[in-house]
């Protein structure tokens, strides 16, 4: 015969040669495996006080034991926090379960199935028994609880971590330089006006003297609105490709005079590049009244040149031509990089040009006649520059691109 060590070796080596999902059958879970075999309710055939103190005693072991194994289970740093808070709830449910819990099975099992002259012996026993587990299982939970706030590891509250952070919005670049440029010309006393994105062919491009077929309307070629070829060509609509066209909305409305800026959004066939978008943002202006000469012009947009970049900026007016001005011209500024010496940024010509304005041609009077727009009594100046474009040389950005892409990293620069 071999010795018990003898035995216990065997079985071990036995043990090394099963898998574990093998030896996880034969032992059951492996918390379980650890301790010793689980308590059963016994089945009584003795009813004497002996007897019953003697199964109530090892009913109540086992329950300590098993306190003990749950409240060391708990508190065990290798465990989840799942399993730990899992040890003591299937320990509660083991022992005090409705259906089925140790304390139902000796109240049905001995109790009830009692003889009569025992009964009493029992019950107070029982009773005694289901004070103990009561208090046992509560006083597990709270020591549980304690031991699970207090464990360093474990602590819930880490006051020494940042807070959560709730950023706050804030206004995108290019809106927040719009709203600028309109605020300086409301110091002026101009008023705001809006108009349609969706426009029609007469305020984009006929009311502005662009005539049909007219190749100015080549340089801004747009996107039209399909299935309107019953319309008449006036009629139809597209996306505005300036905000031009709530000049004449604006003038339709409100007799001379008249002073507004009108920002928007507008579309044109551009190709993507680092200063072009196919959708941009503009701030129109418009001035009509009496005796407004291109002076008038000259000193509004210098001054507001002067109130964006900052008082040392020069501007310079170029030729140009627009449909609906006339004369027309291109505004520069002097190079905000180099201030004039010439630099990459402005190409080494010291300026930068930034829109386009002109006197209203008399023309564009015609459309507004009726409203008290007679060219021979009144005049106006009108100038038009792109959001975008004061925006990337007001922040040194250099791809138009980063505005619209949505990347808070950028984005989170102007907050
Ligand atoms: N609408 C013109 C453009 O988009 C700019 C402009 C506006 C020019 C007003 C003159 C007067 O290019």
């Amino acid at each position: 015969m071999p010795s018990d060590n003898q035995h216990a070796r065997a079985l071990d080596d036995a043990y090394e040669n099963v898998s574990p999902s093998e030896r996880y059958k034969a032992e059951g879970a492996p918390s379980a495996a650890r301790h010793e075999p689980m308590y059963t309710v016994p089945k009584l055939e003795d009813y004497s006080p002996a007897a019953l103190d003697g199964v109530m005693q090892d009913a109540q072991r086992a329950f300590d034991s098993e306190k003990t194994q749950a409240l060391d289970e708990a508190q065990d740093p290798n465990l989840g926090q799942l399993e730990r808070a899992n040890a003591i709830k299937s320990f509660r449910d083991r022992w005090v379960a409705r259906r089925n819990g140790i304390l139902a099975q000796i109240t049905s099992g001995w109790l009830t199935s009692a003889p009569a002259q025992a009964k009493r012996d029992v019950g107070q026993r029982v009773n005694r028994l289901v004070a103990v587990v009561a208090a046992g299982v509560e006083e597990a939970e709270r020591a549980a609880n304690l031991a699970f706030f207090s464990l360093p590891s474990l602590q819930r509250l880490d006051i020494t971590l940042p807070g959560v952070q709730r950023p706050i919005g804030v206004k995108h670049p290019v809106l927040r330089v719009q709203d600028e440029i309109v605020a300086v010309f409301k110091a002026m006393g101009y008023s705001v006006g809006e108009g349609p994105e969706v426009e029609t062919d007469y305020y984009n491009f006929e009311s502005l003297n662009f005539p049909p077929n007219h190749p100015a309307r080549d340089t801004q070629d747009t996107l039209f609105i399909a299935g309107q070829e019953s319309k008449p060509a006036r009629d139809r609509l597209l996306l505005r490709t300036h905000t031009s066209p709530v000049q004449i909305r604006t003038m339709e409305k409100q007799s001379p005079p008249v002073r507004i800026v009108i920002p928007g959004k507008v579309h044109r066939n551009d190709p993507l590049d680092a200063t072009h978008s196919p959708v941009f943002h503009q701030v129109e202006g418009l001035a009509v009244d009496t005796n407004i000469t291109f002076c008038d012009l000259k000193g509004t947009l210098d001054h507001a040149m002067k109130a964006l970049f900052g008082s040392s900026v020069k501007t310079r007016f170029y030729p140009s031509f627009f449909p609906f001005t006339e004369p027309s011209a291109d505004m520069q500024v002097s190079c905000i990089f180099c201030g004039g010496k010439g630099c990459r940024k402005c190409k080494f010509s010291g300026w930068i040009e930034l829109l386009g304005c002109g006197m209203v041609d008399p023309n564009v009077f015609e459309f507004v006649k009726h409203n008290g727009y007679d060219s021979s009594k009144i005049s106006g100046f009108a100038f038009g520059m792109g959001v975008e474009r004061i925006t990337l040389l007001k922040y040194e950005v250099e791809e138009i691109q980063l505005f619209y892409e949505g990347d808070v990293r950028f984005l989170e620069q102007f907050a």
